[in-house]
């Protein structure tokens, strides 16, 4: 059966690789994000299956609107919008700057998912699931965004008690360094990119199929147990137990 996917933040990077990797399994995809010239292009590249709409997910009001525009259950939702937004704007000078720059950063990576998941809850379909993207940001400490990244561990906890007696999973992929995104913007020096890729145990970069694979896996019938977790997908950048 066609399954309906939602993936939001998915115009470029890991959200159009999940794309990619849903649609060639013959699923129904719906990309968002807040421009619509990388979603067109990833829509042309990736074929019928992937349909595109034009959403802020920080903005309460485009988030219900792009819900109700949708039809159908929704089988699976991931959370992929986001980015460490410190990237685009000035550090911060005094106390209001300072907060502003960490809204920001909550907003994209935090709320924007929070939103979603409220505005498409009651459209999970069962046996569904709901993944967001975290980052290894939460474990090693990046500021607002790394904070924001913790956060989404968080409050996934409560989200897949509430939604595991519906028969529908909720976890979070943080992956390491990811090659091949908009992540870094331009301020990725040579230095810094190496020195990720010295630090993971496989000697190389992460690339936005190695997170699709992920949560292609997370929304299988072998994952049914699988639920409030984080799974890291960082080369052994960052161990654990
Ligand atoms: N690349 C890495 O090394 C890395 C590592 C750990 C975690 N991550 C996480 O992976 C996710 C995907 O990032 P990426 O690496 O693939 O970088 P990317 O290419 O910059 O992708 C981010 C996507 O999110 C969309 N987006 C950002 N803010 C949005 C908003 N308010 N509403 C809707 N869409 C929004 C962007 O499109 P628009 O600008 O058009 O809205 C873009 O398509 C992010 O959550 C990021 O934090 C990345």
């Amino acid at each position: 059966m066609t399954r309906t996917i939602v993936v939001t933040g998915g115009g470029t990077g890991i959200g159009k690789a999940i794309a990619a990797t849903f649609a060639a399994q013959g699923d129904s995809v719906v990309i968002t994000g807040r421009r619509i010239e990388p979603l067109k292009e990833a829509s042309a590249e990736l074929g019928d299956r992937v349909s595109v709409a034009v959403c802020d997910g920080t903005d309460p009001h485009q988030v219900g609107e792009f819900a109700q525009g949708l039809t159908g259950p929704v089988d699976v939702l991931v959370n992929c919008a986001g980015g460490n937004t410190d990237f685009d704007r000035d550090p911060a000078d005094g106390l209001a700057a300072l907060a502003e720059n960490w809204r920001v950063n909550l907003e994209s990576n935090l709320i924007s998912a929070v939103l979603m998941t409220a505005a498409l809850d009651d459209r999970l379909a069962s046996g569904g699931t709901v993944v967001h993207i975290g980052s290894i940001a939460a474990d090693k400490g990046a500021g607002a965004y790394g904070a924001a990244k913790a956060g989404l561990a968080s409050w996934n906890i409560q989200l897949a008690a509430q939604l595991g007696p519906r028969g529908i999973t909720a976890n979070v992929v943080a992956p390491g360094y990811i090659a091949d995104t908009e992540f870094f913007r331009d301020k990725l020096t040579d230095e810094r990119r190496d020195s990720l890729i010295a630090a993971a145990a496989t000697g190389r970069a992460g690339v936005p199929d190695d997170i699709a694979a992920a949560v292609a896996f997370l929304a299988s019938p072998g994952a049914r147990q699988l639920t409030a977790q984080v799974i890291a997908v960082n080369g052994g950048e960052w161990p654990t137990r």
